[in-house]
């Protein structure tokens, strides 16, 4: 039964804010201090029951309601809405004891453990029965629910059974497979089996690519992770469809780890399926531009699907408890956190979790209500977060101001180079965006984060930084943009492999070649430590392409190292666009860079960005709201008009925004 989209929240709904509520792990005299905790702070959702099936199906098909129907009862009581998630991340143990075969198997072919979690096969008939029936109780009993206002599949689908390869995942892949290509000669030509003599003469010789003592092919490598990407969504489609049939009329969701280094999932083609798209997004504490990560993210989310908002339905208060030095966020840090997930459109700020847990495998991991109790700092901010979220209520359903500048980027495209030998074995691929998605926030041209597959009308200045793997289809499109009069940036990785994940021959970017006119004959690896300076004075490591101009203009060339003398940075005049080729990754200067771009595609600045505060306007039907928020040390002054709907300071020209400070403009109009 396909989803049904209409029951989604209402526009004006208030912005979420609560978290993953595991009461089980406590007794009842805590459940009522958390209802007048959660009272106090303003929480109006909390996501229940993600870890509970073991206590809720005690053994096979025997089931104890009571203490779930009662926390329920309290909530619904207490006015606080419910996420009831289908509890399938945490197995019981009695299920792993009866049916030790639904354990994923991992790439050296050993099966895995009963303790953790996620610890099954999507594609195992006897865990797809147990799921589907565990989902399908839960819609029965709670479909209809008044204070059920959402549904939560699962937990992180594939946070832990990513890539399964036992038998029951290997007929499924061969099936997969038979489905893409037809026929075994089919798949041979796509994977280029040629190669060491790999050559199948059927699907059924086909095996997951399990570890070798050498590399294995790319293609293999790519679609395995394609199957792995489709089969945990239909995991997720054959729950939704349980609780469908069950009597599930509120929105469906599941939470999603979007991530620029390659998401476990090609959530792109995952998003048609979600009535809610929620994110669970955590900074990494040693990273000193954390903060730009998130950003980076937020904005890759609301790409998925850019006409609708989105929720966090999971960050944490402070600490998490799986990086090596968990040190807790900063005064302040923390708001600044949720305040940037929903300028960036999300209508909700939820946490991993309510109260910090005694025991298990996260006991050390920060929550909403800390091991400290109420009297803490942490509380307190907490509290603030939540008067914070209530002052903003009003922007609840209003999307981000759509920008001139996009960022092409994709899961696939960064598997793609993580399949397989590459050139730089060490280099991250998403870094290169990073840069770019930095210079142009803080340049004030808020980019717009892309899947390659997104329509790119309308746009102005298309970058695609280290797009290696593009598609046809894709080419074309970007083709058309140009055409049509956008000035288009092709970074020296993309462009470099076809849907196959084969390289595209004729001369480096072979996709798109022909469109910049250029030529590339070799790319060029830098040692580590090595750099190039530009004539402009732009510095490039890791990678720069030995490039000569069939039909392009020379805009910048390197003025030293391995290629000196040689075009870096060239442009084609293209239909009423142009085209632009950086034929090596800039560390240093890409802020030039971005400036004579956004000349030469006619963009100004819209938002009064700075290299410390980050500048997001939403917008709606009813209005405009400029959120601010200052990562620096110093206070800025930034230019606004309105009023601040958080200290409902007016901004007349030039707003005050102390360090550290987070400020939501209700813009005047006009
Ligand atoms: C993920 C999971 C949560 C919790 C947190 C810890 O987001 O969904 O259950 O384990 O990580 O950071």
């Amino acid at each position: 039964m396909p989803a049904q989209r209409s029951s989604a929240p209402s526009p004006r709904a208030p912005l979420l804010f609560g978290g993953d509520y595991n009461p089980e792990q406590w007794d009842r005299s805590v459940w009522l201090e958390d209802i007048a905790l959660m009272r106090e702070a303003g929480v109006n959702i909390v996501t229940l029951g993600v870890f509970a099936w073991g206590l809720l199906e005690v053994d096979d098909d025997r089931w104890d309601w009571g203490w779930f129907d009662e926390v329920i009862g309290l909530l619904a009581r207490s006015e606080i809405s419910i996420d009831l998630a289908t509890p399938t991340a945490s197995p019981p143990i009695w299920l792993h004891r009866e049916h030790p075969e639904i354990l994923p198997v991992d790439r050296r072919g050993i099966r895995y453990h009963q303790g953790g979690r996620l610890q099954w096969c999507p594609s195992h008939p006897v865990w797809q029965r147990y799921a589907s029936r565990v989902a399908t109780r839960l819609g029965e009993r709670y479909g209809q629910h008044p204070s059920v206002t959402m549904w939560h599949i699962s937990n992180e689908l594939g946070g832990g059974n990513r890539r399964c390869y036992c038998d029951q995942s290997t007929f499924a892949f061969r099936a997969w497979l038979e489905r893409r290509y037809g026929t075994v000669d089919a798949l041979n030509a796509a994977w280029g089996t040629a190669f060491w003599g790999h050559r199948y003469r059927r699907f059924d010789d086909v095996l997951a690519p399990l570890d070798s003592e050498s590399a294995q092919n790319p293609s293999l490598v790519l679609d395995f992770d394609r199957f792995s990407s489709d089969a945990l969504l239909d995991h997720f489609r054959m729950e939704r469809d349980a609780l469908r049939r069950a009597g599930v009329t509120a929105p469906i969701t599941t939470n999603l780890m979007v991530a620029p280094q390659g998401s476990v999932a090609d959530y792109a083609s995952w998003t048609q399926d979600l009535d809610v798209i929620a994110i669970d997004h955590y900074t990494i504490a040693d990273d000193p531009h954390r903060h730009r990560e998130l950003s980076q993210v937020a904005a890759r989310t609301r790409g998925l699907a850019p006409s609708r908002p989105w929720m966090v339905m999971e960050h944490s208060t402070s600490a998490v408890n799986w990086q090596v030095r968990n040190s807790p966020k900063a005064p302040g840090e923390m708001l600044r956190n949720s305040v940037q997930h929903v300028a960036h459109g999300a209508d909700g700020a939820l946490f991993f979790q309510w109260r910090a847990s005694a025991s298990g495998a996260e006991q050390f991991h920060s929550a909403m209500v800390p091991h400290a109790g109420a009297e803490t700092r942490q509380w307190r901010e907490v509290v603030e977060l939540g008067s914070t979220l209530a002052s903003i209520s009003d922007v609840a359903g209003s999307l981000v101001e759509r920008s001139e500048a996009a960022i092409l980027t994709d899961d696939v495209s960064l598997w793609a180079w993580q399949a397989g030998q590459k050139p730089l074995n060490d280099h991250a691929l998403h870094e290169d965006g990073r840069r770019w998605f930095e210079a142009l926030s803080t340049h004030g041209f808020g980019p717009d984060v892309l899947p390659s597959h997104a329509s790119l009308d309308g746009y102005r200045l298309i970058v695609l930084p280290s797009l290696y793997l593009v598609d046809d289809e894709t080419v074309e499109r970007v083709m058309r943009a140009a055409d049509a009069g956008a000035t288009v940036v092709v970074g020296a990785l993309s462009g470099i492999a076809d849907a196959d994940n084969r390289i595209r021959l004729g001369g480096y970017p072979g996709a798109f070649r022909d469109f910049l006119g250029i030529f590339g004959e070799e790319l060029h690896p830098l040692l580590r430590g090595e750099t190039v300076l530009l004539g402009s004075g732009a510095r490039v490591a890791d990678l720069i392409t030995r490039v000569r101009t069939t039909d392009a203009e020379i805009i910048d060339s390197y003025a030293d190292g391995p290629l000196e003398g040689m075009p870096a940075i060239t442009r084609r005049r293209f239909g009423r666009g142009q085209a632009w080729h950086v034929s090596g990754l800039i560390q240093d200067g890409l802020d030039a860079v971005v400036t004579t771009l956004a000349q030469a595609a006619g963009i100004s600045r819209r938002l009064p960005a700075t290299a410390t505060v980050e500048a997001v306007r939403r917008v709606s039907a009813d209005g405009s709201w400029l959120f601010l928020i200052n990562h620096g040390t110093a206070d800025e002054e930034i230019e606004a008009w309105g009023a601040d709907a958080i200290s409902g300071r007016p901004a007349e020209g030039l707003f005050h925004l102390d360090a550290g400070a987070v400020a939501v403009i209700r813009e005047r109009r006009g």
